[in-house]
């Protein structure tokens, strides 16, 4: 019986695999590799002397996804895979939805003909909708306002309908708030391809001497220091969110839960990067430029639900995140 992650491959997922493993699951992965390589699950296989059987193929390609789930007995999936660029999505809207909704699609007619009945889906605090004040409930209205947001919360819909057409199948959507750091033995981490997006990624890069500053978007927000809050999680917490949330699943719930991953506590841009430079050992350069079209001031998660539920809680701090993202960068300067 094996746990199918979607998506595997990548940043998540893959600290995902190595916290399933760790606990004794066996493990199986479908990844086109469009954003990630393969060298992850191969460290993983390494380190933990297990097989980790990979499919490389887009989860649209239904028939080569159910012959491999029959082949590995999957009972349940971890569906991690799908596009997450926030501004490409504004650029590409329909690529967004045709590969993010069609591979959902393709996985649930797999997971119905399989009878694989317990599902895990990574969802995002970005469906929130931006004016609500935060720490942000489960309950807080939905209001995505970009592509990439909305395919989150279209698939949220979905999953609701299929646990509502269907009593034995029963999810949990976890949205994710702000993922960072690395595994603490810095071999897998986050490896954008690019230019990074999102700030620790981008820090790292300055602090590699890559890029020569941190452009600021934004310092007239109304927060602490005017730079915009955010709910920062160690990857590996995030991972255990998971082996908790299919355990939990295990147990016979039904229908659809929507459970915030985060901290529940909110830090500044200038404050994660002074707790960098403190990690290198060296100040950071930065530039206050203008605010980043889309951004909210402030956005930190209500925890309460994930501890009551789940009995998740954090254990990492903002140091061991950055620490992490540090040890991983140098082991790793050009990503895997
Ligand atoms: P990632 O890009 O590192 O991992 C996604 C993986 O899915 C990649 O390995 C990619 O090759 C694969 N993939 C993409 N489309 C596919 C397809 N059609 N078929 C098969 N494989 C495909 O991203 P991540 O940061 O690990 O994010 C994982 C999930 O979490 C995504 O759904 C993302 O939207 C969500 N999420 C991420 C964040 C974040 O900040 N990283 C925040 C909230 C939600
Ligand atoms: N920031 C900078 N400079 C940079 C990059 C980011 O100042 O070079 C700032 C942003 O303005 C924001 C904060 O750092 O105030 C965090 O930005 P990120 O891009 O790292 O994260 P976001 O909160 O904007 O977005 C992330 C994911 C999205 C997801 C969202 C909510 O990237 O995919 O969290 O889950 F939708």
């Amino acid at each position: 019986m094996a746990i199918l992650l979607t998506g595997g491959a990548g940043y998540i997922g893959s600290h995902t695999a190595w916290n399933l493993i760790e606990a004794g699951h066996q493990v199986v992965v479908v990844d086109d590799l469009s954003n990630s390589s393969g060298e992850a699950i191969a460290r993983i296989e390494q380190e933990l002397k297990v097989k980790v059987p990979i499919l490389k193929a887009d989860l649209r390609q239904t028939e080569a996804v159910e012959a491999f789930c029959r082949e590995h007995s999957v009972e349940s999936v971890i569906h991690f895979a799908g596009l997450k660029a926030v501004g490409e999505s504004v650029a590409k809207p329909l690529h967004y939805y045709q590969v993010n909704l069609g591979a959902t699609f393709s996985l649930l007619e797999v997971c119905r003909s399989l009878k694989i009945n317990r599902f895990v889906f990574s969802s995002s605090a970005t469906v929130y909708a931006p004016e609500t004040p935060s720490p942000l409930t489960e309950d807080a209205p939905l209001g995505p306002v970009n592509p990439y947001g909305q395919t989150k919360a279209m698939i949220e819909q979905i999953l609701a309908d299929e646990t509502q057409a269907r009593p034995e199948f029963s999810g949990v959507s976890l949205r994710y708030f702000n993922p960072v750091g690395a595994h603490v033995s810095g071999l897998i981490g986050e490896s954008p391809r690019g230019i990074p997006n999102n700030l620790v990624p981008y820090i790292a890069q300055v602090a590699l001497g890559q890029r020569p500053f941190l452009s600021v978007f934004g310092s007239d927000y109304p927060t602490k220091d005017g730079t915009g809050v955010r709910d920062y999680i160690h990857v590996c917490d995030l991972a255990e969110g998971h082996r908790l949330a299919l355990e939990w699943l295990a147990k016979g719930q039904q229908g659809l839960q929507f459970i915030n991953l985060g901290t529940g506590k909110g830090s500044s841009v200038l404050e994660l990067l002074a707790a960098y430079s403190e990690v290198v050992g060296r100040k950071l350069e930065h530039e206050l430029v203008a605010r980043r079209p889309g951004d909210v001031a402030t956005c930190f998660a209500d925890v309460d639900k994930a501890q009551r539920v789940l009995g998740f809680s954090t254990k990492q701090s903002i140091e061991e995140m950055l620490a992490d993202s540090w040890r991983f960068n140098q082991q790793n300067p050009q990503g895997i």
